[in-house]
């Protein structure tokens, strides 16, 4: 497969930050949470586990103050040792039962986070296979991996803080609160007075981090964008001895990211002191109260110093657990401005979908009739204009022009990479939109002239045009391709692990290879982009004869260079500025004194023997 536009040097270049990002969607956070509820349902069981362990967990902590204030006032005060043993008892249960049910729940609900992980990636990527060859063109790979590894990863996040901490925080402070007030409710009225304020500075707060976080995100997909593009271009890289100024900008954007986490550690860690002060205020005012209470009471209003114990214990419970709300807080904001991320990847929708109830082609003869097509891709002007063709099952049609013609464009119509937007292609009297994508394709083989082969081996690389086909069908492929021999002599012969994109490979091996695949793959119809090199070495002359016997008796579209591929043609296009401007044999064009003619005396003046 040829790298899609936009992974170019052209838009490194052009350096745009935002170029490249799907478009900035607005997703409201109640959607967000909304979809995460939704989807943590399914883990009813677990989440029953964690939340029961949680329950009992919060229960024995809020119940340990209470044995304290008895321990204070029947055994120290009261000078009464007999309830003693009792009491102990009590708080050590209670105590092991916090820690205990504590630790089950924290198991369960990280283990809970990864199995949602798990899921949600998986759901991102079978979403990101639905989308179109136009969806990749404006993407850059590593933001989507960033998307899918590190937002991703963000999600379990959510589901620690968002699900368990916030359940059982907000359980404490509702829990402790009840009970300050059923120990003393001035004393409660006097100790919950700050929290309006707290919590309103919260909310405040998450309006100015959330664009720093969203920040972050991005700057960690604009990170491993620039890595996975620019080592991908490695020889290039060294090529041109720019190895150095590669750095410069891989600083550039780490940098960028380092500044973004700073900034949001400075606006966290000088916020959260100040809400800090909120609360101390509050417990100084409240120890002034109770303590002045306490001194002058009636008899009405004076307090045990149990109570008094009990609830300096209760205070702490209520705002530790709210500080910890706070804490929380910010690190589901993180985890939202990385599931905003996801959300824009499953929010975005394939432009060519099956359409509803889409049949399966049947097996072909192989008969393409292209009738009035137009295109033009969603960022420019037409770039197909009234194409209208037809091949008979097993002809061979060239096309020729010049680049930037539309070539590869109309080809790419024909296994419906995009859709037309006047006109229609019909297979054996089929409309191909009628059918479902993935019965097309198979139907369809391609060997493109960059030829792209997975790291793994040849014979899995072979294979992968149809994984289930026998070993005497996989070396008559390589045998058809002209392959068998070179592989024979490969190291490990079949066995032999090609190196990322089959680097270890020679261009025109990795051809063969490629022609191998369409040949196990059998299609009827075939496409190919035949390589522009013009010389007819040794190499070449395999691959043309490989080539030719592919094509023996398939529908093929070749996007032609070579005069000798070209003549075999029944039918030849040239295609210029989108228009098919001459049409018909070698013969017939040259002898009218056209485009064709021009083009060829122009491109073969140096070796006119062939023409
Ligand atoms: N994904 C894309 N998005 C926008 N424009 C595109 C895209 N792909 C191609 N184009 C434009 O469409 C026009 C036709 O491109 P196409 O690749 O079909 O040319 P071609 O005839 O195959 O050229 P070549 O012989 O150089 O391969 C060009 O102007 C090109 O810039
Ligand atoms: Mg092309």
């Amino acid at each position: 497969m040829t790298m899609p536009r936009g992974f170019g040097m052209g838009r490194m270049m052009r350096g745009g930050q935002d170029e490249g990002a799907p478009r900035a969607l607005k997703v409201s956070d109640r959607r967000m949470l909304r979809w995460f509820y939704q989807n943590l349902g399914a883990y009813w069981p677990r989440l029953l586990l964690g939340v029961t362990a949680m329950l009992g967990a919060t229960a024995a902590g809020l119940a340990i103050p209470l044995v304290l204030k008895d321990i204070f006032d029947k055994v120290i005060l009261a000078r009464d040792t007999a309830p003693l043993p009792g009491l102990t008892l009590r708080f050590l249960g209670l105590t092991l039962a916090a820690l205990g049910l504590g630790a089950v729940r924290t198991t369960a609900m990280h283990l809970l986070g990864q199995h949602f992980v798990l899921k949600v990636r998986m759901d991102c990527y079978r979403h990101l296979m639905t989308l179109g060859l136009d969806f990749f063109a404006d993407q850059r790979s590593g933001d989507l991996m960033s998307r899918i590894s590190n937002d991703v990863g963000a999600v379990e996040d959510l589901v620690v803080h968002a699900s368990d901490d916030v359940i059982s925080n907000v359980l404490h402070v509702a829990g402790s609160a009840v009970l300050l007030f059923v120990l003393d409710w001035r004393m409660a009225l006097v100790a919950l007075a700050p929290l309006p304020l707290f919590v309103g500075m919260l909310w405040g707060f998450t309006r100015y981090i959330r664009p720093v976080f969203n920040r972050i995100r991005k700057e960690l997909g604009e990170i491993n964008a620039r890595l996975q593009e620019r080592l991908g271009g490695i020889h290039v890289i060294k090529a041109f001895a720019r190895e150095e100024a590669e750095s410069a900008s891989i600083e550039a954007s780490s940098r960028a990211y380092y500044e973004a986490n700073c900034k949001s550690i400075w606006m966290w860690s000088t916020f959260f002191p100040l809400l800090s002060l909120v609360t101390t205020t509050g417990l100084v005012v409240l120890v002034w109260y109770g303590a002045r209470r306490a001194a002058t009471g009636t008899a009405l209003t004076a307090m045990s110093t149990g109570t008094i114990i009990a609830f300096l214990r209760y205070m702490q419970d209520f705002y530790r657990p709210v500080g910890a709300l706070a804490r929380v807080q910010n690190v589901i904001n993180r985890s939202l401005a990385a599931v905003a991320r996801i959300f824009e990847l499953l929010d975005t929708q394939p432009t060519v979908r099956d359409a509803p109830g889409a049949a399966e082609l049947p097996a072909i003869r192989g008969r393409v009739e292209i009738a009035g097509v137009a295109f033009g891709y969603a960022t420019g002007e037409a770039v197909l204009r009234d194409i209208s063709v037809t091949a008979e099952p097993g002809e061979v049609v060239a096309l020729v022009g010049n680049s930037g013609a539309g070539k590869t464009t109309l080809v790419n119509l024909i296994a419906r990479f995009h859709d037309p937007a006047a006109g229609a292609i019909y297979i054996d009297g089929i409309d191909i939109r009628q059918v479902t994508q993935r019965s097309l394709r198979r139907q369809i083989g391609t060997v493109l002239q960059e030829t792209f082969l997975f790291n793994t081996t040849v014979r899995e690389n072979i294979l992968y045009a149809r994984p289930d086909a026998s070993e005497e069908a996989l070396i008559a492929a390589a045998r058809g391709a002209h392959a068998h021999a070179f592989i024979e002599k490969l190291p490990d012969g079949y066995e032999t692990v090609i190196g990322e994109r089959g680097v270890r490979l020679s261009g025109g091996e990795r051809q063969r290879i490629a022609i191998a695949r369409a040949f196990l793959a059998d299609p009827r119809i075939l496409i190919l982009d035949e390589a522009t090199s013009m010389v007819d070495t040794e190499a070449e002359l395999v691959i043309q004869q490989a080539l030719r016997e592919l094509m023996q008796g398939r529908t093929t579209f070749i996007i032609a260079h070579r005069l000798s591929t070209i003549r075999q043609a029944s039918q030849i296009l040239v295609i210029e500025d989108g228009r098919i401007i001459e049409r018909g044999s070698h013969d017939q064009l040259m002898r009218r004194d056209g485009r064709y003619r021009a083009m060829i005396s122009r491109q073969f003046q140096q070796v006119p023997e062939l023409s």
